[in-house]
């Protein structure tokens, strides 16, 4: 251990040690934890904190699994149904690589519970292709360059769905602002937007 780090260990607050006083603390603190599970406990909607039965429709099928409520309905997918095609890279709402279509609209799946998503349409990249044949705008995004390593396509192609799925002849100030909750590191941006403008006319749900 450093020298800095033992000094800083000995430093006393008043008569109190450092030591005594985040023992009170944590004493405190576990008591106040207590107090809120016994809460969660009584509440009559209370569920978890243990894992509980859910159930998703994702691509048109019907899970039914065990998870905490506090799992995102990315890890859900990612992690206990292995439906991967989403992507985890900043798992805090800020780059639209996890986006999914959730009834119609996008959904960043790294903020949204699975809890949440129970009885909804979810939809992910890995249900839009039929067979061997790519989605229209899963090959529009080949045809047009739009990705190099691919950590962000999943999520602008289910943006992109969303969109045209809306509004099937976007103009490029319309597309551009319907992505504009999705980054691409690796400067693809052109290629999405051509790839998007490319595929209008695309309903298929
Ligand atoms: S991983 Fe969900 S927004 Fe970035
Ligand atoms: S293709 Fe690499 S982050 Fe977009």
């Amino acid at each position: 251990m450093q020298d800095g780090h033992r000094k800083h260990r000995r430093r006393r607050l008043g008569n109190v040690s450092r030591r005594d006083f985040f023992k009170t603390v944590g004493v405190a603190a576990t008591v106040a934890s207590g107090s809120a599970r016994v809460s969660a406990q009584l509440g009559p909607d209370a569920i978890g904190p243990g894992e509980v039965p859910i159930t998703l429709t994702i691509n048109g099928q019907r899970h039914q699994l065990r998870i905490e409520p506090r799992v995102t309905l990315l890890d859900a997918m990612r992690t206990r149904l292995d439906i991967t095609g989403q992507k985890r890279v900043c798992d805090r709402g800020a780059c639209g690589a996890c986006t999914v279509i959730v009834d119609g609209r996008t959904y960043y799946s790294c903020s949204m519970l699975a809890i949440e998503a129970q009885g909804r349409n979810i939809r992910t990249v890995d249900g839009l292709a039929k067979g061997n044949a790519l989605h229209p705008v899963q090959q529009a995004f080949c045809d047009h360059d739009g990705l190099m390593c691919g950590f962000c396509t999943p999520g602008f192609v289910m943006a992109t769905v969303a969109l045209l799925e809306k509004n099937p002849n976007p103009t490029p100030e319309q597309a551009k602002r319907a992505l504009d909750g999705n980054l691409c590191r690796c400067g693809t941006n052109i290629g999405v937007l051509k790839a998007a403008l490319s595929a209008k006319g695309v309903t298929r749900g």
